[in-house]
């Protein structure tokens, strides 16, 4: 990231203290750095001991074949247990779990018994249909009731899920489906978005026709109430197998690393990466983070996370921590926008949501349609906003609090990753004085550093990579199938580090003067689309793979709303595309693009060139191309072999 950046984020120098009123009723208190401190493998310890074990573990952390840890390895638990049976046990069987909205204006109210007695019949079901401990099942479903229904289900049998979200092309449920080699999919007949039924059941029937796959079964929701085609024998309606299922299933005991999940993210590589988590250090810290960044009050909190379950924040803040902890949630199906641009702030306000969590994509959003909206509710009820996903400017960031938050709410700016779990640096409400457009401290019991390329500290004012310098209770155990990927991609920058291997997050960050981390966004060949990770690779492989196309290159541009916007340079085949206008090859490889992976991926601009920027070693200039798609003047062009390229791609945009 450029110097000029770093000011621009910068620029904001207020600091919000806690109140005294917020800081003494807080949940988390400042003993917990200090014991985080004092002992970390202790302080995880006492964590992880806040959940139900059917067999208590004695062994905290194995480490010896690093970087494959082992959390709590000799003790026993059932993840669904605690995120159920454990409250309904406890007397709060009454307590609402969800208030489902879905985007029509239909509802479902859930307690935590009813969840519980609806996820016992779908795990009797699942059994039924021959699922059981480390079976796949993917799951491609809107955000209704029944995907974390089927999600909890398949985590009490001790059976794995592979959600995937339901924006993904049919081919890129294959490619999943196959990788993850499923046994079951569980999809719906549709969704709704944007006011319109959105096809799913479609894309796995296309998926699967293209895959080679050992799926026995899809399982369909209604939801849509649409047309959908039906493969007798291999097709099954999810009321239909419910029906005079018994509602009465014991929850089976099941190691601390038994897999609990795989969920799939963009690397740096064409392939998308299988990461696997577990069972009980993934709930440790999950469950932890969302108690104490959040401040849950579980009582008498109503808390809301918008993202989808697709992605990693519906596993670990939607799923697994708020219900690990009790929580009242808002779980809603549909877009911010829908019917009308205010939808999110009437939600908080019907409700009397508590804790917010969202991206600063939306954030930014809303903002360009004025204040006016979200002041037309009362959001009074708010009492800390969280975001996450990408670097959060700090006018969002004053935005967010001062226009959703009443000018008094906390604000928990969350890094994380798939790849982490759960949340890493934030900051605690109640405890940290919080700087806009920082994410800050790492949580207790986490250790972060930033270094340069040598592995060296780059000291307080300046820049470098992020690193986790100790394994985490919620990290990734592995990449599905591939242990060495794994190794390469993670712990092999700075392998010969003296403490043993440390972890490389991809991202840039700096340190500022009291040597809080800010985050300076990707240095790899990621990028943050809306908070949605895409690889560049990805996309390039997607355009090559259209017949008309000779060679693509791809980069993420910055955007005002999106953070960052997919820009491709293509280069046509010429006597495939001749009877093609650029314009229409645009259009064509856009929508390619969105049908190979999908409409998340679909990019901004697509330009049609003569030539792509090279080094004389043949590699492309991104940095180039992507000056021409911020509309910068170039930068260096000594190393490429042809400079009159760049002026020529200049012509072709003009
Ligand atoms: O670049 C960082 C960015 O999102 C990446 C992780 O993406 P994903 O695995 O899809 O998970 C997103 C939700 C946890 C990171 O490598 N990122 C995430 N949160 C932040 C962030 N960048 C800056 N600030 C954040 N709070």
């Amino acid at each position: 990231m450029s110097t000029s950046s770093i000011d621009s984020l910068l620029h904001e120098n207020r600091r919000f203290a806690p109140s005294p009123e917020f800081a003494a009723a807080a949940v988390a208190q400042p003993a917990l750095y200090d014991d985080a401190r004092a002992d970390r493998h202790a302080f995880w310890a006492d964590r992880a001991r806040e959940l139900h074990w059917h067999t208590p573990f004695t062994q905290t952390l194995d480490w010896s074949n690093a970087p494959f840890a082992r959390w709590f390895a000799d003790g026993t638990l059932n993840v669904a247990y605690n995120c159920l049976d454990r409250h309904v046990l406890a007397g709060n069987g009454d307590r609402v779990a969800f208030h489902w909205e879905g985007e029509p204006g239909d509802t479902r109210t859930l307690t935590y018994a009813e969840l519980t007695r609806e996820v016992k019949r779908a795990a009797n079901m699942l059994a039924g249909l021959g699922i059981g401990q480390g079976d796949r099942v993917a799951i491609y479903l809107p955000v209704i009731p029944e995907a974390v229904i089927a999600m909890l289900a398949i985590a009490r049998l001790g059976a794995i899920h592979s959600v995937i979200f339901g924006g993904f092309s049919a081919e890129s449920i294959r490619a999943r489906v196959e990788d993850a080699d499923a046994k079951l999919v569980i999809t719906a007949d549709g969704g709704w978005r944007k006011g319109r039924v959105f096809p799913l059941k479609g894309a796995v029937d296309a998926g699967l026709a293209a895959a080679e796959s050992s799926v026995e079964h899809v399982l369909v929701v209604r939801r849509g109430e649409n047309e959908v085609e039906w493969t007798a024998g291999r097709d099954l309606w999810w009321h239909e197998q419910l029906e005079g299922v018994s509602d009465d299933h014991e929850a089976e005991a099941f190691e601390a690393e038994n897999p609990l999940f795989i969920l799939y993210t963009s690397g740096t590589t064409g392939k998308p990466k299988g990461i696997l988590h577990t069972s009980g250090g993934y709930l440790t810290q999950v469950a932890f983070t969302h108690k104490n960044v959040f401040d849950l009050k579980p009582e008498t909190d109503v808390y809301w996370c918008t993202a989808d379950v697709g992605w990693i924040t519906g596993h670990s803040y939607v799923v697994y921590g708020p219900l690990a902890n009790g929580a009242t949630q808002v779980l809603y199906e549909g877009t911010p926008d829908t019917p009308h641009p205010g939808r999110w702030w009437e939600l908080i306000a019907k409700y009397g949501v508590t804790q917010f969590y969202t991206a600063p994509t939306a954030i930014r959003s809303c903002m360009k349609l004025g204040r006016e909206i979200p002041q037309s509710f009362d959001l009074s009820s708010l009492r800390v906003l969280g975001s996450v996903g990408e670097p959060i400017n700090p006018e969002a960031w004053v935005w967010y609090r001062d226009i959703i938050g009443g000018g008094t709410t906390p604000i928990v700016d969350t890094w994380w990753q798939t790849e982490t779990g759960g949340i890493m640096i934030s900051a605690l409400p109640g405890i940290t004085t919080t700087k806009p457009g920082s994410a800050q401290v790492p949580i207790p019991g986490i250790s972060v550093d930033v270094l340069d390329d040598d592995g060296v500290h780059v000291g307080k004012e300046a820049s470098g990579l992020l690193v986790i310098t100790e394994p985490w209770p919620s990290m990734l155990r592995g990449i599905w199938g591939d242990p060495d990927r794994f190794v390469d991609t993670y712990w092999s920058k700075f392998a010969g580090a003296p403490k043993g291997p440390l972890y490389f997050a991809g991202d840039g960050a700096h340190l500022d003067g009291d040597g809080d981390v800010q985050l300076l966004g990707r240095v790899d060949d990621v990028m943050n689309v809306s908070g949605h990770r895409l690889s560049t690779m990805e996309i390039e492989s997607a355009l090559v793979s259209h017949p008309i196309v000779a060679e693509a290159a791809v980069v993420g541009a910055s955007d005002d709303t999106t953070g960052q916007a997919v820009v491709a340079f293509v280069i046509l085949r010429a006597k495939k595309a001749a009877t093609v206008t650029a314009t229409e090859a645009s259009v064509m490889l856009r929508a390619h693009v969105a049908e190979q992976i999908g409409a998340i991926a679909r990019p901004r601009e697509i330009f049609v060139v003569a030539e792509l920027p090279k080094t004389r070693s043949g590699k492309i200039m991104r940095r180039l191309l992507q000056d021409i798609a911020e509309g910068r003047e170039i930068g260096d062009t000594t190393t490429l072999t042809d400079v009159n390229v760049v002026q020529s791609i200049r012509t072709d945009l003009g």
